[in-house]
């Protein structure tokens, strides 16, 4: 069998992992043939390729990003003529006999739309939001948050020395896993995820009590927070899938809480994609390498449209349409959890 290996959608640290166990498991178990599929779906449409073998892939595990490049392109996206056609001929043509299609819900959910139309297609799931709802973690995720923990605990000794709230804003377009684990774990006065309603004079009541008692507030806020007008994401670009370009929410935090805090000094830093970029922590290594090894027996044993999927501490498949169909947000529990306390 030949198969042909995409990465799709924002990178995160691990990709190269799950190329490196796929190549190597298929190749030395199955005899299976690899190419690589350059910039996601971009690379499928126009039949972009480069070889991957057991050679190129065996550095790959502690390698940052993806060797392989990644796009937002959509084949299903309006405009785009005929994308399940094209990317059939394109397989027909490169002899590629099934697809492994690595990530979050954009390109799996293309994915799944192939798989509907009886291409041969499994995937493994990434993105650094941890919101996709069929399996309990995805890969990067841990390193993104050990990043913006470790920037965290920098800017609460700088936000000390000079008696400054330090508003950090974290990625996390509609879940704000990545910024309640961020807060937890740096110990952020205040946590702002997307989930919820803020509400601002309770942050400014925040801010000035622990002025008060002579420490700095540190301020966890993710990108997808609902801090500013609806204007500003309306007015964003958007990508093939129609997502906008978010940014902003520490600014307009900030504003809003110069506006109560009379005499604030604040500073807004804005963690993007440093928390994408980097080698891969361990944990993120081991769950790549598991979801590139249980993907490829699914190739194996023709289990197709199906994906690689942790619960507890088992990896199974289970259907593509189930990774896709609903996100995966913070529940109201998790925020009880912590709700009430001042830390
Ligand atoms: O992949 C998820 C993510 O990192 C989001 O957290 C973020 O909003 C988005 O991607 C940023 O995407 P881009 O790389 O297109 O700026």
């Amino acid at each position: 069998m030949r198969v042909g290996i995409l990465t799709g959608g924002g990178d995160c640290p691990g990709l190269n992992a799950v190329i490196r166990a796929a190549v190597l498991a298929g190749t030395q178990r199955h005899g299976m043939e690899f190419v690589g599929f350059l910039d996601g779906w971009r690379g499928v449409l126009d039949g972009d390729t480069v070889p991957l073998d057991e050679e190129t892939v065996r550095p790959l595990l502690t390698i940052g990003g993806t060797i392989l490049g990644s796009s937002r392109t959509n084949p299903l996206a309006d405009g785009v003529d005929d994308g399940v056609a094209r990317v059939r001929k394109q397989l027909t043509a490169l002899e590629v006999d099934a697809l492994l299609a690595i990530g979050g819900e954009d390109t799996l959910g293309v994915a799944t739309a192939l798989h509907a139309a009886g291409i041969p297609v499994v995937g493994a799931p990434k993105t650094i939001d941890d919101d996709l709802s069929a399996t309990d973690a995805t890969f990067g995720f841990d390193t993104a948050v050990q990043t913006a923990v470790d920037a965290c605990d920098r800017l609460a000794t700088t936000g000390a020395s000079h008696h400054r709230a330090m508003i950090v804003e974290v990625m996390g377009r509609h879940a704000g896993w990545i910024a309640l684990h961020t807060g937890m774990a740096a110990g952020a006065h205040v946590t702002i995820l997307p989930e919820e309603d803020p509400d601002l004079d309770a942050v400014a009541d925040v801010t000035r009590s622990v002025l008060a008692r002579g420490q700095a507030p540190l301020i966890v806020v993710s990108e997808g927070a609902k801090v500013h007008g609806e204007e500003a994401a309306k007015n964003a670009p958007r990508d093939a899938f129609g997502h906008a370009q978010l940014g902003g929410a520490g600014d307009a935090l900030e504003h809003e809480l110069l506006a109560r805090v009379p005499g604030l000094s604040t500073r807004v830093t804005v963690l993007g994609h440093l928390l994408r970029g980097g080698t891969p922590s361990a944990a993120d290594r081991i769950l790549a390498t598991r979801f590139g090894l249980s993907a490829i027996e699914a190739l194996a044993s023709g289990n197709l449209g199906t994906m690689a999927s942790l619960h507890g501490v088992e990896v199974h498949q289970v259907p593509l349409a189930e990774a896709t169909g609903v996100l995966r947000t913070v529940p109201d529990a998790r925020r009880a959890e912590t709700a009430g306390v001042r830390w």
